[in-house]
């Protein structure tokens, strides 16, 4: 692998479905930038997929090539990142528990998150040591690869600053060894869903990476616009439209601008406007889909680039362990 830099970033997602518009600008479109710039590890969170799907965790397998799959038709390339499956490295749980040592009850019990989540997967008993120590196994994720950078989503941001702080309590206790990874967040907007809503799977308002024009159609033709705009003949606002979030991350600059024009002046009505939309966000997807079609022409691709990516993420993450364990006198 070519590396990047010296500034290391790790960051990882769970495989519990499809990726969508949503995930690519939240997140994904930063870590693909990365990649130029720094040494980059990216895991798939298969374990952390457990702390929800255990009672149902064969679900999760198929997932994790099809996260994968979403990756690298994205712009991550293997050459230029570590890509790697968390539960095959075994140095994640390991440092978990040594992590779970010293992390106070009260710092997971009063995290936002845990309570959050709790209250909205009320179908799912999350009554659990795993769910609740969700955090610490992220922590160990992080803090394996002694990273500089971790970029998420605002949602994570708690999860993050519990690493730092079980990162400094480990330092405090055994002597200084592990940095406190920042955060690096996403400048892009939020991409909103189909209906207004934060894109979300359990909404039912995406746009997916690997979805066929054919059903991506007929979705963007019913998507909500300025709900203000009864006819076509009343001006649009652009700002408070719920397409036009999508025409400025996909349509170049000059239409973009054009279709200011023609929205405020009741030029267009919001089907031609959504018509565009179409051909922009083809051209967008065309390329994305093109190399997954390889890959699952290939499926031992995916297989080879996990096998390298584990064997270099392994090797970093035995390091750390080496180190760790010998602080805590560990070392038998
Ligand atoms: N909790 C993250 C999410 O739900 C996934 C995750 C697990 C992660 N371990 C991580 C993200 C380590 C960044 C770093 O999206």
């Amino acid at each position: 692998m070519r590396q990047g830099g010296e500034k290391r970033v790790v960051s990882g997602m769970r495989p519990t479905g499809p990726l969508h518009l949503g995930h690519y600008f939240g997140v994904l479109r930063n870590w693909v930038d990365f990649q130029e710039n720094y040494t980059c590890y990216y895991f798939v969170a298969d374990w952390h997929a457990l702390t929800s799907e255990y009672a149902e965790p064969k679900i999760i397998k198929p997932f994790v090539a099809e996260l994968m799959k979403d990756w690298i038709a994205s712009g991550l390339d293997p050459e230029k990142c570590v890509l790697f499956q968390q539960s095959l490295i075994k140095e994640h749980a390991e440092l978990s528990l040594l992590l779970s040592m010293i992390t106070p009850l009260g710092w997971l019990e009063r995290n936002p998150t845990y309570k959050e989540i709790r209250q909205e997967l009320i179908n799912k008993d999350l009554n659990t040591h795993g769910f609740l120590g969700y955090p610490v196994l992220q922590a160990a994720d992080i803090l394996c690869y002694r990273p500089d950078f971790v970029p998420v989503g605002h949602d994570q941001l708690p999860h993050l600053e519990l690493t730092r702080e079980i990162a400094r309590r480990f330092n405090h206790l055994y002597g200084d060894y592990f940095p406190e990874p920042q955060a690096k967040l996403t400048e892009s907007a939020r991409l909103p869903g189909l209906d207004g809503r934060k894109m979300s799977k359990s909404y039912g308002n995406c746009i997916y990476l690997g979805e066929e024009m054919a059903t991506i159609r007929p979705k963007v033709m019913s998507m909500l616009t300025d709900t203000n705009r009864m006819r076509k003949t009343d001006p649009g606002n652009p700002e408070v439209c719920n397409l036009y979030p999508y025409h400025r991350l996909m349509t170049p600059g000059d239409i973009c601008q054009e279709i200011q024009e023609n929205c405020t002046q009741a030029k267009w009505g919001c089907v031609d406007c959504k018509k565009v939309l179409l051909t922009h966000l083809e051209a967008f997807l065309a390329p994305i889909q093109e190399r997954r079609r390889r890959m699952d022409d290939h499926p031992e691709l995916i297989r080879e680039i996990l096998e390298t990516g584990n064997t270099q993420a392994r090797q970093e993450a035995c390091l750390t362990m080496d180190s760790a364990r010998a602080m805590l006198g560990f070392d038998f």
